[in-house]
């Protein structure tokens, strides 16, 4: 069977338990992308959420946004299929689409734009469409704010993730070998360094873009929509375009 990037894993219905021994502090960078949201955007907030998987960051922004209308994508229909089960008391404010993200017309009118660990699969010139396309879906001052997996500046520091992914698989009783053994989470995935995808979100005509939380190579960041553009005007790029 063909294993879509993202997917991770054979056995899907396995997700929700590997996830959390591949990526130390999963639960942190769900809280943080979270927390991040500001208390003054609306209560009925519009939430449109980018490769929602198994649904586990979903039923988190239904618990915590108990008015909130969440249009949750994923081109995986094995991991929709278990989002839907697993948030049916939501279904009247959870609205699921199966369709790659990258392609896929999105509603306009967001307040927030959310995403956990599924931008990485995209190359930096679709990074950039993708956060053109964020932009153009939010409310002038509607947030976007992703919680992802980075690369590090110099690769010399790349033992680090490799040391803080084994000791974190260690301390749950795994080795990091046999877990990386059953994971496909390599295949497609297209990393690059944070300095590069903030670069990215001030292209894409982002501002007050900031890092909310780091861990090594996981990372939540984000950016508001300028809110002196009206909502079809193209935001001005900055002098220099980064070469890809
Ligand atoms: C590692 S999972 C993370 C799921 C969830 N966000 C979480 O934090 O548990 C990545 C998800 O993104 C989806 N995905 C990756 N690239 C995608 C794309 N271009 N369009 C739609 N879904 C995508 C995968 O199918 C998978 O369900």
């Amino acid at each position: 069977m063909e294993i879509k990037p993202g997917e991770v894993i054979a056995d899907v219905t396995q997700f929700d338990e590997h996830i959390k021994l591949i990526v130390p502090r999963y639960e942190e960078l769900h809280d943080a992308v979270i927390r991040s949201i500001p208390p003054d955007l609306p209560e009925d907030l519009q939430i449109l959420e980018l490769g929602c998987g198994t649904g586990a960051l979903t039923q988190k922004l239904c618990r915590r946004f108990p008015k909130a209308h969440i249009t949750a994508i994923d081109y995986s229909i094995r991991m929709l299929e278990l989002a839907r089960e697993k948030l049916s008391s939501y279904c009247g404010r959870v609205r699921w689409v199966e369709g790659d993200f990258a392609h896929t017309r999105f509603p306009t009118r967001c307040d927030v734009v959310i995403s956990t660990l599924a931008i990485h699969h995209l190359t930096d010139p679709q990074k950039l469409e993708l956060f053109r396309k964020i932009h153009k879906a939010l409310k002038k001052e509607g947030w976007f704010v992703n919680g992802d997996v980075v690369l590090f500046e110099s690769d010399r520091h790349t033992f680090l993730h490799d040391q803080v992914r084994a000791e974190h698989a260690s301390t749950q009783g795994v080795e990091l070998n046999a877990l990386d053994a059953e994971t496909q989470s390599g295949s497609g995935d297209n990393l690059s360094t944070l300095k590069t995808q903030l670069a990215l979100l001030e292209i894409a005509g982002f501002h007050s873009i900031d890092v909310i939380w780091k861990y090594y190579q996981f990372v939540v960041y984000g950016g508001f929509k300028y809110c002196l553009l009206s909502d079809d005007e193209e935001p001005r790029p900055p002098a220099a375009l980064p070469d890809f």
